[in-house]
């Protein structure tokens, strides 16, 4: 069979239907320029600039299939507060489908918000501190059972499943259930991107936690080349996934697939980096795109990484628009090598 090109693969991505269900969380950017020392205490004061809110979390996951052409829908709640009226209208902007989007009484929105300074001379903002609103809770029973209702409903018209799991409420037992059986019996694949024990989600097909995420679900430390090699391949096995792609922050990432041996990926692009904020999103949605469209895991691997260069490049959570891809695939590769 004819090998597909980048150029191909990301044509045929806006026929997808993806699904997002998830931790929804509003990231919150303030910007300020140190303007002197305060004398009731030894730290500087910072002048407000700028306010800005951008999706996070799942809404990120959502916001970066979107940025492929992707049809995409939501599942999840916000609170009945700003934060998440701002979440639902920046996504609906987006053309993100929020009908299975919750506005739930007594619930806050999770926001996470980040102090940037720059100085008078100095348009280089530095990121000084984040501050959490994040309230851990279990989903209503009710709200509960309307959302395995609507996963009943939604799953059949989708062409993937992305869990994106903040461990903050929304993928509990139930849920995470009513995913996957659901998602079995109509032969969907679910990536699973989670904070929590990966052994929760037996049977998903594509798995993208962080080394720390794996480190947790093998209750210990990965300190070498070849561990990361063997606990890597085995737990492949033990969660019984096609693809395991463990994500390493600046050392890139490696992929475990069924079939192959490891392969790692460098981080892409140069070192302009200025805020690694939700490149494991990105990971998640590109990498669920590109093995849909029918890229062998390795080269959906590349992509998922020749993506994560480009939103590391801006600041805050961010998505990669097709051409950005592109762009960070031909410099990291040349076009003779389009068709590994
Ligand atoms: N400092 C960095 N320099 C270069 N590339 C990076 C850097 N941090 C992340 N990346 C790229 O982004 C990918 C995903 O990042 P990371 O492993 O930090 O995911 P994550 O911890 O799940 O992120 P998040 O939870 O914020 O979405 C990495 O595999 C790498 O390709
Ligand atoms: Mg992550």
């Amino acid at each position: 069979m004819e090998s597909l090109t980048w150029q191909d693969a990301l044509a045929r991505m806006p026929n997808q239907r993806i699904l997002v269900i998830g931790d929804m969380v509003a990231d919150e950017h303030i910007f300020t320029r140190a303007s002197g020392m305060s004398r009731e205490a030894p730290l500087p004061v910072l002048q407000f600039v700028d306010r800005k809110l951008v999706p996070g979390g799942a809404t990120n996951v959502a916001r970066n299939a979107r940025a492929l052409g992707a049809q995409v829908w939501v599942s999840g709640v916000t609170g009945k507060d700003s934060a998440g009226q701002d979440l639902r209208r920046l996504l609906t902007e987006d053309g993100i489908q929020c009908d299975e989007l919750y506005a739930v009484d007594g619930h806050a929105t999770p926001v996470k918000t980040r102090i940037w300074a720059g100085g008078d001379q100095q348009p280089v903002q530095q990121q000084v501190c984040r501050i959490d609103r994040v309230e851990r809770v279990s989903t209503a029973p009710a709200l509960c059972e309307r959302v395995v209702a609507d996963l009943a409903c939604r799953i059949p018209q989708t062409d993937a499943v992305i869990v994106a799991d903040y461990e903050i409420c929304m993928v509990d037992d139930a849920i995470t259930a009513a995913v996957l059986r659901c998602a079995r019996a109509e032969r969907k694949p679910v990536t699973v991107d989670s904070h929590g024990n990966l052994k929760r989600f037996p049977g998903a097909a594509v798995f993208t936690p962080n080394q720390p995420e794996v480190e947790f679900t093998l209750g210990r430390a990965l300190r070498s080349r070849d561990d990361l090699e063997a606990a890597g391949s085995r737990l492949r096995k033990v969660l019984d996934t096609q693809v395991l792609l463990i994500t390493r922050g600046s050392e890139g990432m490696s992929l475990f697939a069924a079939g192959s041996d490891p392969v790692h990926i460098p981080a892409l692009g140069d070192s302009r980096v200025i805020d690694p904020t939700g490149a494991g999103d990105t990971v998640s949605a590109v990498l669920t795109l590109a093995l849909l469209v029918g890229l062998p895991p390795p080269r959906a691997a590349m992509m998922a990484a020749a993506a994560a260069g480009v939103v590391v490049r801006k600041l805050g959570a961010a998505v990669a628009a097709p051409a950005e891809i592109m762009e960070a695939l031909a410099s990291t590769e040349g076009p003779e090598r389009d068709r590994v």
